[in-house]
């Protein structure tokens, strides 16, 4: 989807030292972002105007820091592309202070809860403890909201300069439907706020209330309250918000009934922005430049080193790392002075970082780079590929399983040959005990709940193979448990086997499972298992490090 030209102001010049290869990369990225995640690089080409072999050495290099993948003909954002984001969320701290009580708050109401910042003259979120009904679209964090639609904006606006309105009158001139907000449905013509004068007179109203009301301005139904947050100094760092829907509150009932929990919580939100700076992350120098030169042999033309450096500086930010100098940013990425400072200077120039001359910060703007499209991932989504890669390694076919009650319920699946008599497809159950995923996952539970379930459990023979004493299942689980994988021969159907191993999440918590399934009959159980289990476990360790960085702000559902 190339960008509406309408929506883009007209871009200044970037200044002398500006590096010409990150500009381009973060142009791919945000290409990338605005097609959904996913380009033919042939558009990729057309969107961005780059040269093909531009696109294709900004694709290379891409790919080596695991920001994008190729599948086939397309260009697809990767969940390491995250890392970007999550510095600057780590950075800026507001999740991980305030996120907890914004979550116990959606607890409480039963209602969807958000946190968000200004950016520019949007609004954009960086939390979200989500309760939505199937009615309305659910943002997600990253997502951009104009400012003059939502209930945060008419806060943030009461900051607003000058020169701010002037840009803000100018992008609504510009782009009338919103082209230039991909998370917001079009502005119909005509629509409530089409006259600068309602937004004007919010920003005025919610100055002298405290609060600042979206009645259905995104879309109809979709109603919200929102209150600022204020750090110490008097500055709204961020807007806290309560939606919910027409169908069970009007935007008035709304905030009659949320108000006071509401303030009670930005209260509470207030104070925790006071307590003491977080330790400071470690960063990654030395590991960095060291890789760095590594990927440049390996790749040679095909790894753009100006370019992999600038997307790195992005990372020397973090938890307790929020406002850094050139030397701290040159020592926290391996890079030399001179190299730190011209990328600096072009992510300035782009608008993800910004200075006061000596300290440098990471704005919200990073978030553009994917984030909200990546972090709306599901654990299915990011195991596939993972999968594939697997069943091209092994020729057998690999699947991923979630426990549900006493079955397993399959969530993903790369086939090659059927060789069960049933056809998987997603959503098939299985009952756990005679399953490989099964028992990895059973045996993933805290042991009460795994003696609980085995107690309870109705262990009918399927197979003659089918173990049914539940002592010796029961040895068999903590063997699992021990071993970290499970192998089952014939016991769901004759001629089966299967080998599976846990997929644990960022709290070492088993959330999945995933196998390979072959024939018994092809060779014995120990030579399958050589065969097999190293490319299994390399694939659950593929899809963790993933879960990692994609859990870290966001919640990744199973399904
Ligand atoms: C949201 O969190 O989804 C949200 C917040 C404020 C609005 C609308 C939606 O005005």
């Amino acid at each position: 989807m190339p960008h509406p030209e309408t929506a883009a102001p007209p871009a200044p010049e970037p200044p002398p030292e500006a590096v010409a290869p990150l500009m381009r990369s973060l142009a791919v990225l945000r290409e990338l972002a605005a097609g959904g995640g996913r380009q033919a690089v042939g558009d990729l080409v057309r969107g961005t105007g780059l040269a093909r072999s531009t696109v294709d050495r900004v694709l290379s290099t891409l790919t080596r820091l695991g920001h994008v993948r190729i599948e086939g003909r397309d260009a697809v954002l990767a969940p390491r592309l995250l890392e970007l984001g999550n510095a600057y969320l780590a950075a800026c701290e507001l999740p991980d202070r305030l996120g907890p009580l914004a979550d116990r708050l959606a607890d409480e109401l039963d209602e969807s809860v958000s946190l968000a910042v200004p950016d520019g003259d949007g609004v954009r979120f960086v939390h979200q403890a989500t309760r939505r009904r199937a009615m309305s679209l659910a943002f997600r964090i990253g997502d951009l909201l104009p400012a003059e639609r939502g209930a945060p904006g008419a806060l943030f606006a009461d900051d607003w300069a000058a020169a701010d309105w002037e840009r803000w009158r100018l992008r609504r001139a510009a782009d009338p439907a919103d082209a230039g907000f991909p998370a917001v449905p079009p502005r119909p013509p005509g629509a409530a706020d089409d006259r600068s004068g309602d937004f004007v007179a919010r920003v005025t109203a919610a100055r002298s209330d405290g609060w600042s009301l979206d009645d259905q301005l995104i879309e109809p139904g979709l109603v919200a309250v929102a209150v600022p947050v204020r750090d110490a100094s008097g500055r709204t760092v961020c807007a806290l918000s309560v939606v919910s829907h027409t169908s069970r509150l009007s935007a008035d009932a709304l905030r009659e009934a949320v108000l006071p929990r509401l303030r009670e919580t930005v209260g509470a939100m207030e104070h925790a922005l006071r307590a003491p700076a977080p330790a400071a992350e470690d960063a990654h120098g030395p590991a960095q430049a060291s890789w760095m030169r590594a990927s440049k042999q390996e790749l040679g033309p095909e790894f753009v080193e100006s370019m992999a450096r600038g997307l790195i500086t992005l990372t020397a930010f973090g938890a307790g790392r929020a406002a850094l100098g050139l030397s701290a940013v040159a020592e926290a990425t391996g890079l030399a002075r001179a190299t730190a400072r011209r990328a600096l200077i072009t992510l300035e120039h782009l608008g993800y970082v910004a200075t006061d001359g000596k300290l440098f910060r990471l704005t919200p703007k990073v978030l553009e780079l994917g984030f909200a499209h990546l972090s709306g991932l599901t654990l299915p989504a990011i195991a596939q590929p993972h999968l594939a890669a697997l069943v091209e390694r092994v020729h057998d076919s690999a699947s991923m399983a979630v426990l549900s009650g006493d079955d397993i319920q399959y969530v993903a699946r790369v086939p090659t040959v059927r060789i069960m008599s049933v056809n998987i497809t997603l959503g098939t159950r299985f009952p756990a005990y005679p399953t490989s995923m099964g028992r990895v996952l059973l045996a993933g539970l805290p042991e009460a709940e795994r003696s609980a379930r085995l107690a309870l459990a109705d262990l009918a023979p399927l197979t003659r193979h089918t173990v049914t004493d539940p002592e010796r299942l029961a040895g068999l689980l903590a063997r699992v448990r021990a071993e970290g994988y499970a192998l089952v021969d014939e016991e769901l159907e004759e001629g089966l086997r299967s080998l599976a191993v846990p997929v644990h999440d960022r709290d070492g918590h088993v959330v999945a499972a995933v196998n390979v399934s072959t024939h018994a009959g092809r060779c014995p159980a120990d030579e399958a298992r050589a065969a097999i289990l190293p490319a299994l476990r390399e694939t659950a360790e593929a899809i963790e490090a993933d879960l990692r960085v994609a859990g870290r702000y966001a919640r990744i559902p199973a399904l």
